[in-house]
């Protein structure tokens, strides 16, 4: 294989970890009903089994980013796999909520682990002319993974007549939809063990002819020695990052910590997951019926797979602040329109119903929304993280930044139904474009340009 082909396919290896992080956070809407049902839980109980996961996503982005520059990038993604395989069967034969939410809390653990892993170890495989595209293949197995969740769950419903209903081997039609994942996990597993380790991994154990070996083959850089000396002298010190060494001047942390954080925590806090999460709720309040809201999400989630392309195409011709510039512009658009339709909701029924036409522009608005999502903060969010942080401490911080995120993903799926029901969609949605604007202020003043620049360059320079 030549050296684009490898670079592609350890790139693919990798991204495995986001489709199942895309499928594992989204098969729980086709059986969240019957989980509820079965185990006869109330809504509190109910919403926390399917938020306990994104608690266990925190915990395991926090412990990978340790771990990576300790046991290797390649260990800790067979470690993911064989935890998303246990979650998935574990969850398959929970006997109670118990054990579902222990099961659940274990499949965040990988699904935190993979978050931070793709990232980083295809932003350090990458050659630096290519790196958002190959970075943004990580978001792209996302969407594809929250795509098939949808299709899996359908098809299962489907086929049992319900999610409730017994399927194969008496077994629930829930329980299949919840073991469907130890598929790709199993694919995860074997190719992770099939992929080389990443070169600063390797120079950082004086590991140089490997070094050397994966520089030349996979990254396609000539002078592998000049490279391994660069990424040498980028490190503080030889032995693994501490906590000390993300000490810095702003407010006892480093400056670009801050930078890397809120672009993690402002990527949620544009509230996309209130629509992957939430759809059904969302797309019958703009008067669809149940089946009809069924497509309008599965339309969507294909809307969000197709505009990752978009970035993959873009991210590194126009560079990560343009494209994130005009991605904020965009949701803006959509999140006001949203905004304003939801306001003109009638709730007096104690459901959430829009007059028309404001239910097609409330449609049209989110839709925009993902649009521009998709193509944007998506993909370039976790491309940012792999890359911006430098050489010595990019596992510890990008493992921090990554906790950050799926800290704002827990808040605001946690408080999206709260305040919705007490304060009305629309405030949530006026929150939403809020931070979209922020979004845009803080990447125009904050953000610097990494496009096509080498990891080794120092950060304090740019
Ligand atoms: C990004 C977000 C994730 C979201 C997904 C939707 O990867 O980090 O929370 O679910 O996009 O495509």
């Amino acid at each position: 294989m030549s050296h684009p082909a490898k670079v592609i396919a350890v790139t693919v290896a990798a991204a495995v970890g986001g489709l199942l992080f895309g499928f594992d956070t989204a098969v729980i809407n086709g059986a969240v009903d019957a989980i509820g049902g079965d185990f006869n839980l109330s809504a509190g109980v109910l919403g926390f089994t399917v938020a306990i996961t994104l608690l266990g996503c925190a915990i395991g982005a926090w412990f990978a980013g340790q771990l990576a520059d300790r046991i290797g990038r390649k260990t800790v993604m067979v470690s993911a796999a064989v935890l998303f395989a246990a979650n998935s069967i574990g969850s398959a034969w929970a006997f109670s909520v118990w054990d579902l939410m222990l099961w659940r809390l274990i499949g965040g653990l990988a699904i935190g682990t993979a978050s931070v892993i793709a990232p980083g170890y295809i932003a350090e495989v990458a050659p630096a002319k290519w790196r958002g595209a190959l970075g943004s293949v990580q978001q792209l197995a996302i969407t594809l993974g929250i795509f098939a969740a949808l299709l899996s769950d359908a098809f299962l419903a489907n086929t049992a007549g319900s999610a409730f209903n017994e399927l194969w081997w008496g077994m629930a039609a829930w329980r299949w939809m919840l073991l469907v994942g130890v598929f790709p996990a199993i694919v995860y597993g074997l190719l992770a063990l099939t992929i080389p380790e990443s070169p600063q991994y390797l120079v950082r154990k004086n590991r140089d002819p490997e070094a050397a070996r994966v520089l030349r083959d996979i990254t396609g850089v000539r002078d592998t020695d000049k490279k391994i000396a660069e990424i040498r002298a980028s490190f503080e010190h030889e032995e693994r990052a501490t906590y000390a060494d993300l000490r810095g001047s702003m407010l006892g942390l480093k400056p670009i910590l801050w930078v890397g954080m809120a672009i993690a925590a402002l990527q949620q806090l544009v509230g996309i997951n209130a629509i992957f999460y939430y759809s059904t709720t969302l797309w019958q309040s703009v008067g669809f019926s149940e089946s009809d809201s069924f497509t309008t999400s599965v339309i969507t989630s294909v809307v969000n797979v197709l505009m990752t392309i978009v970035a993959i195409a873009f991210v590194d011709r126009v560079g990560r602040r343009k494209l994130l510039m005009v991605g904020s512009v965009g949701m803006f658009i959509g999140l006001l329109a949203a905004t304003v339709s939801f306001f003109q909701a009638d709730d007096s029924s104690g459901e959430i119903l829009l007059p028309q036409p404001w239910g097609a522009i409330a449609l049209i608005g989110a839709n925009l929304f993902v649009v521009f999502f998709a193509a944007t903060w998506g993909p370039v969010m976790w491309v940012t993280l792999g890359e911006i942080f430098p050489n010595s401490i990019r596992s510890l911080a990008l493992g921090l930044s990554t906790m950050v995120n799926w800290i704002f993903n827990f808040i605001v799926t946690l408080s999206f139904p709260w305040v919705s029901e007490n304060f009305g969609l629309w405030i949530m949605y006026a929150i939403f474009t809020i931070f979209a604007v922020v979004s845009f202020w803080f990447v125009k003043t904050k953000l610097p340009e990494l496009s096509g620049r080498e990891l080794e360059e120092d950060r304090d320079k740019l």
